[in-house]
């Protein structure tokens, strides 16, 4: 597993490059990370076990677990100079582009870890992007509603520290509800890698010149943003919202169908999956528990979802073109039963996704014959010509 990205003369959508870590097969609908399936990491493991084992390639012991969550747990509060950052951005300013510009100024704080030439550095700088980035995407909430910044709590496992440093403020006790913060840490353990997808090859692409890896995540975080990536699920909300009443979904199936309308089913199809993307049966199923959990079982956004499900499901042109739902259609769902904001849901998958793409870095930094990414091109423009003064041209 060199890690290495050889793209094919045509476009970059057919790159290609070998890894040990996380495998896809899309007819089947299956994902394994590490060999293990996701539907058991899903129901046995937590997020952290899981970043653990992306990285380093095997399920922790008992012992190397606990020295990892704490050395994560201790890592979770910022450089106090960079809360200034948020002072420059505008109230209004989308959690993403917050992320973006914050994730990357980490490389002007912590340069004692950014040297991704040295494998300790390497390490520390990857606990530290798991560590920090909820800090960094929660008080990008906070930022945007006027409340003050709530610093993480070491008594906190990681999902319950995220919706404390989300919900929590200095007035009042918050304690996370706990099968709130078990479904939180499931969503990130379904986000947490996916092969070889827009935001991770980004992430390679950038760390195959040497950047350091705070820039490598940075630019990972700017893939994902993509309403065709990871912006899907705060689309796939506004979609949903905006259909309204199911009475409403055939028009939508129409337009999706519909080659002179740029609309397309959002949270629906994949490069990779044909079949059911086994992710998004575990959200459906999250969606059920948490809302029967807040006594949402009649979520009329939830029963929209499903109902819009069967119906595309049963037409033909999604079936001919093996259109399912992926793991965007139903995690908005969860996220706003939570009371999470539509604009945080890609922060969220951000958040969870740079177990993968640090995994990811580090496989491919650390192979020898690791080698810069130069895709070829297929030139397709005009012929040599000379020039043409100014007085010749019409
Ligand atoms: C993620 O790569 C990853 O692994 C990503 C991800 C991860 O974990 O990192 O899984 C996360 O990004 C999930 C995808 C989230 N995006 C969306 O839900 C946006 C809606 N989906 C589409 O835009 C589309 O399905 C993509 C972008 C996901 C995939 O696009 P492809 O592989 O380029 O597929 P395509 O555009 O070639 O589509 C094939 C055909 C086309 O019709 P024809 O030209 O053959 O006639 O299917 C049609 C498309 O028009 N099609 C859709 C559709 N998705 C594909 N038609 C209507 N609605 C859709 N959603």
């Amino acid at each position: 597993s060199q890690g290495i990205l050889t793209y094919d003369p045509g476009f970059m959508s057919t790159a290609s490059c070998s890894s040990n870590i996380t495998y896809i097969d899309g007819d089947a609908g299956l994902l394994y990370y590490r060999g293990y399936p996701i539907e058991q990491l899903a129901e046995h493991s937590d997020f952290l076990e899981v970043a653990y084992l992306l990285i380093h390639g095997d399920l922790p012991n008992a012992e190397q677990k606990e020295k990892f969550v704490n050395t994560v747990t201790r890592h979770t509060l910022l450089h106090d100079l960079m809360s200034n950052f948020y002072r420059g951005f505008r109230r209004d300013a989308h959690p993403m582009a917050v992320m973006v510009g914050t994730v990357g100024a980490m490389s002007a704080f912590y340069r004692d870890s950014s040297d991704s030439f040295d494998a300790k550095q390497r390490q520390v700088a990857a606990y530290r992007l798991l560590a920090k980035v909820p800090t960094i995407a929660a008080w990008s909430y906070k930022y945007n509603v006027g409340l003050p910044f709530m610093y993480p709590q070491n008594r906190f496992n990681y999902a319950e520290n995220f919706l404390y440093m989300m919900f929590a403020t200095p007035a009042e006790d918050y304690e996370p509800n706990p099968i709130l913060a078990r479904a939180l840490d499931r969503i990130f353990v379904l986000h947490a890698d996916h092969e070889q997808n827009a935001s991770s090859s980004t992430v390679r692409v950038v760390g195959s010149s040497g950047a350091n890896p705070f820039a490598c995540v940075a630019a990972g975080i700017a893939s994902l943003w993509g309403p065709l990536h990871g912006g899907a699920n705060e689309a796939t909300l506004t979609m949903l919202e905006e259909i309204g009443d199911a009475s409403r979904i055939g028009e939508y199936i129409r337009r999706a169908k519909d080659k002179t309308d740029s609309f397309r089913l959002m949270g629906f199809g994949h490069r990779v999956y044909k079949n059911m993307d086994p992710r998004a049966a575990i959200m459906r199923q999250t969606c059920h528990e948490v809302l029967n959990e807040l006594g949402l079982h009649d979520d009329p956004l939830f029963k929209l979802a499903l109902e819009l499900e069967k119906i595309a499901l049963e037409d033909d042109y999604f079936v001919e073109k093996k259109l399912y739902p992926n793991v965007d259609f139903y995690s908005g769902i969860v996220m706003r039963a939570m009371g999470i904001p539509n604009s945080m849901f890609t922060a969220i998958f951000a958040l969870a996704r740079t177990a993968g793409w640090v995994a990811q870095w580090m496989e491919m930094v650390s192979s020898v014959e690791q080698r810069i990414a130069r895709p070829r091109q297929l030139y397709t423009g005009p012929v040599r010509r000379d020039f043409v003064p100014m007085e010749q041209r019409t």
